[in-house]
């Protein structure tokens, strides 16, 4: 197996230092935000005390300065994922480049958009929003392995515009057949977009490769800073957008009487942008580039049986997470007779971050996984199995006090 030098990679991350509640931070919380290098931290600071100035619109040196930085950026996010620079959209977050799409893909009454029943509600809610225009939203349904069922795969994507997917669940850890999916699609004539927002911080994505439309991620899930999110539209698959958001920058020409827009990516990018952001995603994809994508997931799988094995012997803990034959870094579970939020609070006092309640994906976890909320334990390549043996330790005291 490829090693990472975690330890080495610990000293990197500031905050790994603190103390909640009088115990050394254990953040398994990975899956709502990473944390961020010092590599990151100390690059947004320089951004401030070296760079700052709008971009594109003025020739100062400064100005010219910081449009080298945003370009630079765009080029660094296009090279991790194989893409073209042109075709790297910079957004707030996975969730506005999923309403980019929504929004500016001409769906009318009578399309159908194909999802799943595994989506977060970023993937779900701005699709099901176009109900309201008469555009049909179908549903994948996911099986009792935490699969999608993909049985009625084919008869559901006939006629369909758009089919979209989340590539890894952030509830259950299953990591979808993307390629596959996005092969289907393409063979019945629909659009795909995958939902990375959980699988490009942890794993090799090759757009090339999978083949999608479109796809869209978050850089706070992935080292970088907030504010900061990237959706990827193929050349071809761009121009099947109008216009999103309308202003500054994304113009060619304006006369009164007539508008000229610029091309893809600056067409979708209207207004001042998240330069810092931006500089800040592509240092985070330098210090992931550097350990190397494949290692980085290596580490994560081995590190995620790892916990799965030790949890094995727990009592009163339910496990809602890990059944699927191809899944990572995701460790969702109740202890039986207490609410998640409650066990999350007991973990915290421990000095254990993990999140709990719907994991913004209701529909999976009431109607699927039936259960008013659960906790998730999420891990990143900073974790270490000595947190892991804390982890289920505390976890194990907890299940044993209140658990039934
Ligand atoms: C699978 C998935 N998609 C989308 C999102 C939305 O990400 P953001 O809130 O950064 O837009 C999340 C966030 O947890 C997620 O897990």
């Amino acid at each position: 197996m490829v090693m990472i030098n975690v330890e080495e990679i610990r000293k990197d991350f500031p905050i790994l230092n603190r103390e909640i509640n009088n115990n050394r931070l254990i953040y398994f919380d990975n899956a709502a935000t990473s944390q961020k290098p010092k590599q990151v931290i100390d690059g947004i600071k320089y951004f401030y005390e070296n760079i700052n100035a709008n971009p594109i619109r003025s020739i100062h040196t400064l100005a010219a300065e910081s449009t080298q930085a945003y370009n630079d950026a765009r080029e660094k996010v296009a090279r991790f994922i194989n893409a073209e620079p042109e075709e790297i959209i910079f957004t707030r977050n996975a969730t506005e480049s999923i309403n980019l799409v929504s929004f500016a893909l001409p769906l009318k009454q009578g399309d159908t958009v194909l999802t799943t029943y595994m989506e977060h509600h970023s993937n779900l809610l701005p699709w099901l929003r176009l109900k309201d225009r008469g555009v049909k939203v179908d549903l994948v349904n996911v099986d009792e392995n935490d699969e999608l069922d993909m049985s009625r795969y084919d008869e559901l994507t006939k006629d369909v515009r758009l089919v979209t997917v989340t590539h890894v669940s952030n509830v259950t850890g299953t990591i979808n057949d993307v390629d596959k999916i996005v092969r289907r699609a393409h063979e019945n004539g629909s659009l795909a977009l995958i939902d990375a927002a959980q699988s490009i911080p942890h794993m090799k994505f090759d757009v090339k490769k999978t083949g999608a439309d479109f796809v869209a991620f978050s850089g706070h899930k992935m080292l970088g800073p907030f504010g900061i999110g990237v959706l990827y539209a193929r050349k071809d698959a761009e121009k099947s957008l109008s216009p999103f958001l309308t202003g500054g920058e994304m113009i060619k020409d304006v006369k009164l009487s007539r508008i000229v827009y610029e091309n893809a990516p600056a067409l979708f990018e209207a207004g001042t942008q998240n330069i810092e952001g931006a500089y800040g995603l592509g240092l985070a994809v330098d210090y992931l580039s550097k350990i190397g994508m494949e290692n980085i997931e290596t580490y994560e799988k081995d590190l995620t049986q790892y916990l799965y094995n030790k949890a094995k012997g727990l009592k009163n803990v339910e496990v809602y997470s890990g059944k699927s034959r191809n899944f990572m870094g995701i460790f969702s579970f109740n202890v039986k007779g207490l609410h998640s939020h409650d066990t999350a609070y007991l973990l915290d006092k421990k000095g254990i971050a993990v999140r709990s309640g719907f994991h913004c994906a209701q529909p999976l976890i009431e109607d699927k996984l039936k259960q008013p909320g659960a906790a998730r334990a999420s891990l990143y390549l900073y974790n270490t199995r000595e947190e892991v043996d804390k982890f289920i330790d505390e976890l194990g005291s907890i299940a044993e006090k209140y658990g039934r």
